[in-house]
């Protein structure tokens, strides 16, 4: 259901899902990441487009939520770019959920104890079209072992999804030069997005 062209509703059913879940989620003991960060950060937006990143980093873990910090301001400028939106059409969520210490990557066996968590806000958010973003989500939710610079820009389909792999936000801090791929892979994803999620969907610049 639609409430203005391209704005998902967030029916009560899929927010009383993804709260009923969140629960769950916060007492998850599953690996010990748990024990070194300050809180659970579960993920947030509206049905759409699913963005996945790796995991929290220390904004996040103060405040709660996904891709706050410096890496997540840019993320937001590249999804509007393409017309995707937290509060409107995306939903952002990571491959782990606590904070890895000092931000390190987290370890297979940790993104591994986590994935039941994003498979089930899968389940409820039942996207058509998943954003990666960078090599660990890659990794963990298609069980690639392609590098990132290879598989990027190149649609991924499973069980009837379509993952579409690009550099990680802070990948583009340390190396702007790499911005105009994501804009390439951005054009692609709205592109496929029109054809598959919305056929009105607005984005500014593609
Ligand atoms: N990097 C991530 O991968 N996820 C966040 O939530 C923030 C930074």
């Amino acid at each position: 259901m639609s409430l203005t062209p391209g704005v998902f509703a967030l029916t009560d059913l899929i927010t009383a899902q993804l709260e009923e879940l969140k629960k769950e989620v916060l007492t998850c003991r599953n690996c010990s990441l748990r024990e070194g960060c300050q809180q659970v950060v579960f993920g947030e937006g509206y049905p759409g487009l699913l963005v996945i990143g790796e995991g929290p980093g220390a904004d996040e873990d103060r405040l709660g939520r996904p891709f706050v910090g410096k890496a997540g301001q840019l993320l937001d400028k590249i999804l509007a770019a393409g017309g995707f939106d937290r509060n409107k059409n995306a939903y952002i969520a990571n491959v782990v959920k606590c904070r890895p210490p000092g931000n390190r990557v987290p370890t297979p066996a940790e993104s591994l104890a986590c994935l039941p968590h994003l498979h089930a806000q899968m389940r409820i958010l039942q996207p058509k079209i998943v954003l990666l973003l960078g090599a660990t989500a890659l990794r963990s939710v298609l069980q690639s072992t392609e590098g990132i610079t290879k598989a990027r820009g190149k649609w991924q389909e499973r069980e009837g999804v379509f993952y579409l792999p690009t550099y990680h936000p802070a990948a583009l801090l340390r190396d702007p030069r790499r911005k105009i791929d994501v804009w390439a892979d951005i054009q692609v994803l709205v592109k496929k997005y029109r054809e598959l999620v919305d056929p009105a969907h607005y984005s500014p610049y593609c």
